[in-house]
């Protein structure tokens, strides 16, 4: 194959800190366009990274230029139609994740992908956790048995991100639970075989946005407690098809011990394994046991982000989604659309899944 040709869509953070510099470390691929609303961004990406053209409008990027796949790497609002314009005109697309704003908005998208018979993927780099992919391994070899309960957690204590847009709600769809939030249940849902979710219990909270102290303690500095209107909190019991359960418990600000906490634990009739710190339970000879996988990688954000560029271009090439593909980013909105309207309902029954 030749050369593929990637142009970005968005030159904020992850793209600067993520797409760009993944996409040049791989062979055979070279970013030629990037476009940003704000030109001087747009133009300063282009200079710090070498692009040749740089674009204040998408659709003028897709149409001047010859491209194999793009990266959106815009806000959540802004996911939706860049993808599937980019789908229509044939272009492979990254999507950052979460989908889109809602899963009717993703579905939009992937059916933009079906028609075109082109690859969207979801950029959830935590798919390549090294201590996620021994964890597989074992839930794959029938290891834990059925796995009847799987905990996901993202919590941070001081932890709420005060630059970009992250607590523009109309932009980013909400706060704690679809930035983070996400990335544990993707994580969670994968490592357990992604069973389709039927009913959600939960709730997002705003428990910490207008607290001046808290606000004062964060790590990333002071945010507005006047215009904070986002969920920093949020808990969750998915019922999935098999009749089994998944929990979710997400913040960006909650008393805790550590700064952050990212988790998954699978309980399976035969066995159990916890992400971090990596292990694995099991009887042995009427034993319990515990085990301890010997990972030679330790999880690494720029590594695994560096492994999603890749695999998306090896999907490109072997011409179907190898890791995240659309459907399953759609699935994993849908939970969390679940947990906004069972906020909203404010009722004790959950809410149903209509998938
Ligand atoms: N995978 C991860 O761990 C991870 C981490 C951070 C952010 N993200 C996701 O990446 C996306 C962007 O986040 P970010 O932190 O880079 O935000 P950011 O605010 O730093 O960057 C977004 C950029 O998009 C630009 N933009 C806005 N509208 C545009 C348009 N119509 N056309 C072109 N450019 C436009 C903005 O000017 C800005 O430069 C979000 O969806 C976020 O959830 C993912």
């Amino acid at each position: 194959m030749e050369e593929i040709k990637v142009g970005i869509i968005g030159c904020g953070g992850i793209a600067q800190n993520a797409h760009i510099p993944g996409y040049q470390r791989i062979e055979g691929v070279k970013v030629v366009a990037c476009c940003d609303v704000v030109e001087s961004v747009a133009k300063s990406t282009a200079e710090k990274f070498s692009i040749p053209r740089y674009y204040t409008d998408y659709s003028k990027m897709l149409k001047d230029e010859d491209l194999d796949a793009v990266s959106v790497c815009t806000p959540n609002a802004l996911h939706k139609e860049p993808t599937i314009m980019a789908l229509e005109k044939g272009v492979h697309v990254l999507v950052e994740k979460p989908i889109a704003l809602n899963a009717e908005e993703g579905a939009a998208m992937v059916r933009a992908a079906r028609k075109a018979g082109r690859i969207l993927i979801v950029g959830f780099q935590e798919r390549f956790n090294p201590s996620g992919l021994i964890i597989k391994k074992f839930v794959e070899k029938g290891d834990l048995g059925w796995i009847h309960y799987n905990r996901a957690t993202y919590l941070r204590r001081r932890g709420v991100p005060t630059w970009g847009v992250f607590l523009n709600k109309e932009l980013q769809g909400g706060g704690a639970l679809i930035d983070v939030g996400v990335h544990a249940l993707d994580l969670a849902m994968y490592l357990q075989g992604f069973k389709k979710p039927v009913s959600v219990l939960g709730r997002a909270y705003t428990l910490f946005g207008k607290n001046k102290e808290a606000a004062e303690a964060n790590a990333w500095g002071a945010w507005d407690t006047e215009k904070f209107d986002v969920d920093d909190n949020a808990f969750a019991v998915v019922r999935l098809e098999d009749d089994s359960f998944l929990v979710l418990e997400t913040s960006w600000a909650s008393h805790i011990k550590s700064q952050v906490v990212f988790n998954v634990n699978l309980r399976g009739t035969l066995g159990g394994a916890q992400l971090d710190p990596l292990e694995v339970y099991m009887d042995r000879n009427g034993v319990a046991v515990d085990m301890t996988p010997i990972s030679h990688i330790k999880p690494d954000w720029r590594e695994q982000s560096y492994i999603k560029m890749k695999k998306f271009i090896e999907s490109i090439k072997a011409g179907k989604p190898l890791y995240a593909p659309g459907e399953e980013g759609v699935i994993v909105q849908s939970i969390i659309d679940a947990i906004y309207r069972s906020t909203e309902t404010g009722k004790m029954e959950p809410v149903r899944i209509p998938l």
